[in-house]
């Protein structure tokens, strides 16, 4: 067991001492792998040693180093060590933090780890969370969270941004409702839910037979980082009686820094708050979280007390976590949120934050200033959008696409570093996300640099 256990560490932290050296990506073609690994079960064990090194040398690499620091597509995340660590603890004591009497340990760090959060959307005594798979686990259970709370009605709609992530589309058909009424409203030109769209889609709908029963907000869409105006839209939710769900899987862990919070303003006033740890707070997947204004809206619906569980009530005061959502085994994500904050201290996640916030301001300067590129998105938290498109030469919307198309082709096959595209204003754009820790702005200017010096060869 140790053996094995020394040789993996050693393998971890040889492949982090390693990664800024490498490119961000590797990955093989099915075929290939099928070769190698399509075979029936052995039916007898072989050392273990020689089993971890083909998953080390074979499988393992195979994949987008999400942690790599010129990784800047999707949404990347870099775990820290003490997060690492305190996974392989979990699933070595193989806790179940499911309840109290089964997991009293980590489900009392759950309750510590939710009251941070809590404190740091500024949400009251009353609010609490569940950590979660990830933010689309934490949407679905919003929703029905805010179903339960406008009383099950037949024919509920839900509203959310046209910049709003596909796991609210998902999460619609998921609990019941007909995907047509997840209505989606068009965003104004910063990529924010148009509140005059809103207002005249939630009464037309109510004219027209449908009980709105939740708006979707962004603290931070994917594509473009854009921030829909939570102050506003919790006026209209509160004006209206409708549930108000902000999804800041991506964006939400900004509230530590005073920028963030700023930019986050009326986040508190929420129903309910998606997070991912696993994205911008540093650590392994798979963590998410759902936060509630009011706890009691979450544990009305999914508290579930069959007899054969009847052992498991500890009493008032001693939350069981299964009480508030979808799983009921759960691995102790907690333990990692907490071993990670307990290591670092919350100045050095401020401190991490901000440096993606900083480096996506600096990589917009950049951009301005460039011949060659153009800004598509504006900084918004730490994403920026552009594509070469040089001043003064007058190219077709159509040409600027296939030129755009063709450099992130040779980010992605010649440059060690990963990005990915969106879309802005129909726009084909390249697109970077900034949240690793380790990331520098050297790492940003040589990507911004290459993608240049790509464009310039595309234009020829
Ligand atoms: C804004 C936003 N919401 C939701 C999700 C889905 O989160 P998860 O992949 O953790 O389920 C993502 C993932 O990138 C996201 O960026």
């Amino acid at each position: 067991m140790l053996d094995l256990a020394v040789r993996a560490a050693e393998a971890l932290v040889r492949r982090s001492e390693e990664l800024g050296r490498k490119e961000a990506w590797d990955g093989e073609f099915r075929g290939e792998l099928d070769e190698k690994f399509m075979e029936d079960p052995p039916e007898r064990g072989r050392a273990p040693n020689e089993v971890m090194e083909q998953a080390l040398t074979d499988i393992l690499p195979l994949a987008l180093s999400l942690d790599h620091p010129r990784c800047f597509g999707f949404v990347p995340s870099s775990a820290t060590w003490p997060g690492v660590i305190a996974d392989f603890l979990a699933a070595g004591y193989n806790v179940n933090s499911c309840n109290w009497l089964i997991a009293s340990g980590t489900s009392q760090l759950e309750c510590v780890v939710i009251d941070w959060f809590r404190q740091w959307l500024g949400y009251p005594d009353t609010g609490g969370g569940v950590l979660t798979s990830g933010g689309s686990a934490a949407s679905l259970d919003a929703l029905v969270a805010a179903r339960e709370a406008a009383g099950y009605p037949e024919s509920a709609s839900v509203y959310m941004s046209d910049q709003s992530h596909s796991a609210h589309q998902r999460a619609v058909k998921i609990v019941g409702i007909r995907p047509e009424h997840a209505r989606i409203v068009p965003s104004d030109n910063c990529f924010r839910i148009d509140m005059g769209e809103l207002a005249s889609m939630v009464a037309e709908d109510r004219a027209a037979g449908l009980e709105p029963i939740a708006v979707c907000a962004n603290a931070g869409a994917t594509a473009t980082g854009a921030v829909d105006p939570l102050e506003k839209l919790a006026d209209f939710c509160a004006s209206e009686g409708i549930w108000l769900h902000v999804d800041a899987a991506y964006g939400g862990f900004a509230v530590v820094t005073e920028r963030g919070k700023r930019i986050l303003r009326g986040i508190d006033r929420a129903d309910s708050v998606g997070l991912d740890a696993h994205k911008w707070f540093f650590q392994p997947y798979e963590v998410g979280c759902l936060m509630v204004r009011d706890i009691s809206t979450l544990e009305k619906p999914f508290a579930i007390r069959p007899d054969f569980l009847q052992d498991a009530l500890w009493g008032s005061g001693h939350p069981n976590f299964w009480d508030r959502g979808l799983q009921m085994s759960r691995s102790a994500r907690a333990l990692k949120i907490w071993m990670s904050v307990q290591t670092f201290g919350m100045a050095a996640f401020r401190q991490a934050i901000s440096n993606g916030l900083e480096l996506a301001e600096r990589a917009q300067e950049y951009i301005d200033e460039s011949p060659v590129l153009t800004c598509t998105s504006p900084a918004s938290l730490s994403v920026v959008c552009f594509r070469v498109d040089p001043a003064g030469q007058d190219i077709a919307d159509h040409d600027l696409d296939e030129i755009n198309r063709e450099v992130l082709a040779h980010l992605f096959w010649d440059d060690p570093a990963f990005m990915s595209s969106a879309m802005p204003g129909g726009r084909f754009s390249l697109r970077l996300c900034i949240v690793n820790y380790n990331t520098t702005w050297d790492d940003v200017r040589e990507t911004l640099s290459a993608a240049e010096r790509f464009g310039q060869d595309a234009l020829l």
